[in-house]
């Protein structure tokens, strides 16, 4: 048997960080799709390739629940997300089967706009079907969640719901439990630039907490204030008001930075975003580099900025939304 998955990446629009606190997120799926093609082999050997997840590329052999690395120099984090997904299936079918696994990816590892969640919904996808088990939106995102836990410690699970429905929509934990509500809303002109992170995420929210913990009366009232400029911009991107829109982004983005958040090539990437004209720009994600995304008024102007911003940072481009979200098709026998 031979599948083909796919899931697309993220970009939260309003609210990162509050998100942990139990507030809400604006997320939206963009059309920057991890593939991986998977076929069944007799061997009981799992093969796993990941050519553009790392700088090198990376090999990946799991025999008898053991992993081999064929490369690791410079392996990023996306080995453990598709070794823990591929073992966690075997656990839950109690059941394994030898598969070649081919992980392509149209974004890099690592700059806040979800490839973790899209690689282990696209593997799990596919290892899931040669499996023989078919898994539903819900139950690909609770895998992805689960998966994302056991690698880097903490998840609110956001990226994972949103990779697996696809549009745009309103997230929050609600008890711990991540509910997404989607909406319909017009497509937006976005641009997104990544640059390198310097410290990884689970360290990013942890320093946000460390400042949480020793000025908890103002840094509650930061999260309320970035809950209300969430809240707003829901409505806003349902009335299509891109003018009020940018302005929340800025608003948004004031108060990631006086959380700690952002750094001086960010800042560069915001404020020229903003000068090339930009109706608003911010960080999306956990910061300390990683990536922002700027709102236009449309194409002309945000190919404009791409332009403006291509020689500042790692990559940029125009961000589509995309509505499909997680999926899997067999194609061979
Ligand atoms: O990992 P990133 O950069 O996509 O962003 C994490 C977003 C946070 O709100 C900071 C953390 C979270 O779990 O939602």
């Amino acid at each position: 048997m031979k599948v083909r998955a796919s899931a697309p990446t993220k970009v939260t629009l309003f609210g990162e960080h509050a998100v942990v606190y139990g507030f809400p997120a604006l997320v939206m799926a963009i059309q920057k799709r991890v593939e991986v093609t998977a076929s069944k082999t007799s061997d009981g050997v799992v093969r796993i390739e990941l050519p553009e997840l790392s700088s090198i590329g990376l090999k990946l052999e799991i025999r008898n629940g053991e992993v081999e690395i064929k490369k690791v120099q410079n392996a990023l984090k996306h080995a453990s997300y598709v070794v823990e997904t591929i073992k966690e299936l075997q656990k839950r079918a109690n059941q394994s089967c030898g598969a070649k696994i081919m992980v392509k990816s149209k974004l890099p590892a690592g700059v806040g706009l979800g490839t973790s969640a899209a690689v282990i919904e696209a593997v799990g996808l596919a290892y899931s079907t040669l499996l023989g088990i078919t898994m539903d939106k819900k139950e690909i995102a609770q895998l992805a969640k689960h998966v994302e836990t056991l690698v880097q410690g903490k998840s609110s699970g956001m990226d994972a719901s949103i990779i697996s429905q696809g549009g745009i929509g309103l997230f929050r934990l609600e008890n711990e439990t991540p509910v997404l509500q989607r909406l319909e809303a017009k497509e937006i002109p976005i641009v997104i630039a990544y640059i390198k992170k310097v410290i990884p995420t689970g360290e990013a929210v942890a320093r946000v907490k460390a400042i949480f913990e020793k000025h908890k009366d103002i840094t509650e009232t930061i999260f309320e204030a970035i809950c209300a400029i969430t809240e707003k911009a829901t409505r806003k991107i349902l009335e299509n008001d891109l003018n009020s829109l940018g302005e929340l982004m800025n608003l948004n983005h004031g108060l990631l930075c006086s959380l700690g958040v952002s750094n001086l090539r960010l800042e560069q990437l915001i404020h020229l975003a903003r000068d090339a004209g930009a109706l608003g720009s911010k960080i999306t994600g956990a910061g300390f580099g990683g990536s922002i995304v700027c709102l236009l008024k449309n194409e002309e102007s945000a190919k404009n900025v791409c332009q403006v911003l291509k020689p500042f940072c790692d990559g940029v481009f125009l961000a589509k939304r995309d509505n499909i979200g997680a999926q899997v098709q067999i194609i061979g026998s």
